[in-house]
């Protein structure tokens, strides 16, 4: 049987449960919390009245209390903790707004450029050349001399140079590395690549004072223009789309004999175009210079021209650049215009 004491208790448990769930503020938890289970409080007063009680009855009313009691704490805790939770939300919600997306850093682009030179050299390097550098600042010797182009020679001329005295200059291609390298490496095979800046008294939408090209140089016994045009195919395929035309036709070069040039398509007009600006409306834009190296270099070098045979090639990467991205004026890409840049 169920004393009335024992009733009490359960419904002030009742009723202390409902108090602490119902309340909106820690404030208001506080205070129902002490109207139960404080010193004056209401479960307080059950248990005073357990004194003048029989031993037995004392202890099961005891636990009954006791139980109420940590049932009572544990909701005062879960109140507790909820309303903590909604505060912070609240005061989260009125300072920042947390639906609205976060905000993104922009990424940098490779420069167009820079990205043309990885792909080249990437073909490259499958086809087995090896990466090398030289000076920007050349000597007569090694830009011209060797190369088989004589003071008073006229092809001096293809070339219009910066020169910082007599026999000093701005280098005007990256064809004397091929002879720095010859010179320092006399036993082939050779296969080498050479990427940088050369320098020319040029300057409209097709040329620029300041360019880049990138050289490869291959030596080695029965080398012939087969393996030469080979090796371009393979790197006109790998950098221009499979819609490219790529025609090879015949050049000079001092230092090359016999002497290529190698033009592409047009991406601008269809060589029907009678005005186009980029090729001449020509339908073609030349891309590189190559040809057998010339017994005359390999004499400068000391190479034995009877035994060993070489190719050359030096190809625009601004050029190839314009070609790949349609870009129709080649001082576009040192503007630093980031309308143009972001387009990469
Ligand atoms: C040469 O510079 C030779 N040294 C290439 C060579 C190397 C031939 C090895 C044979 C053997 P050329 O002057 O044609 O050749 O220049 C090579 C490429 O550089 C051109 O096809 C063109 O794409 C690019 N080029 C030339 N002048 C400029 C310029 N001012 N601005 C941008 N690109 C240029």
């Amino acid at each position: 049987m169920q004393t009335d004491l024992e009733s009490d208790l359960e419904l002030l448990k009742e009723q202390g449960l409902n108090a602490l769930k119902s309340c909106q503020t820690t404030e208001q938890l506080h205070f129902v919390k002490a109207q139960y289970l404080g010193k004056k409080g209401e479960l307080k007063k059950v248990l005073s009245s357990l004194v003048s009680m029989p031993a037995e009855l004392k202890s099961r009313v005891g636990k009954l209390a006791n139980e109420v009691q940590d049932c009572l704490l544990l909701a005062f805790n879960e109140q507790e903790t909820c309303l903590k939770t909604s505060t912070t939300n609240t005061k989260l919600k009125s300072s920042v707004d947390i639906s609205v997306p976060g905000r993104s850093f922009p990424l940098g682009n490779i420069h167009p450029l820079n990205e043309t030179r990885d792909v080249i050299i990437a073909v490259l390097e499958k086809l087995g050349f090896v990466k090398v550098v030289g000076p920007e600042i050349e000597h007569d010797f090694y830009n011209f001399e060797a190369l088989n182009i004589p003071k008073s020679h006229p092809s001096r001329d293809m070339q219009d140079t910066f020169y910082i005295d007599n026999d000093v200059m701005l280098r005007t291609h990256t064809s004397p590395v091929q002879i720095r390298t010859m010179l320092l490496k006399k036993n082939p095979p050779l296969k080498i690549m050479s990427f940088g800046r050369v320098y020319r008294r040029d300057d409209d939408i097709t040329h620029s004072p300041m360019f880049h090209q990138i050289e490869g140089l291959f030596i080695d016994e029965n080398v012939s223009l087969a393996d030469l045009k080979g090796s371009l195919e393979t790197l006109a395929r790998n950098i221009f789309s499979s819609d490219t035309k790529i025609r090879m036709r015949p050049s000079y070069f001092p230092f090359t004999e016999p002497s290529i040039e190698v033009d592409v398509s047009c991406f601008l007009c269809d060589s029907s175009s009678r005005a186009c600006r980029i090729c001449k409306s020509t339908g073609w834009i030349e891309i590189l210079g190559a040809g057998m190296v010339d017994p005359e270099v390999f004499r400068a070098c000391g190479y034995d021209s009877e035994r060993y045979q070489g190719f050359a090639f030096g190809l625009g990467v601004e050029r190839i650049a314009m070609l790949r991205y349609g870009v129709t004026d080649i001082r576009l890409f040192y503007e630093n215009d980031l309308r143009f840049l972001r387009q990469f």
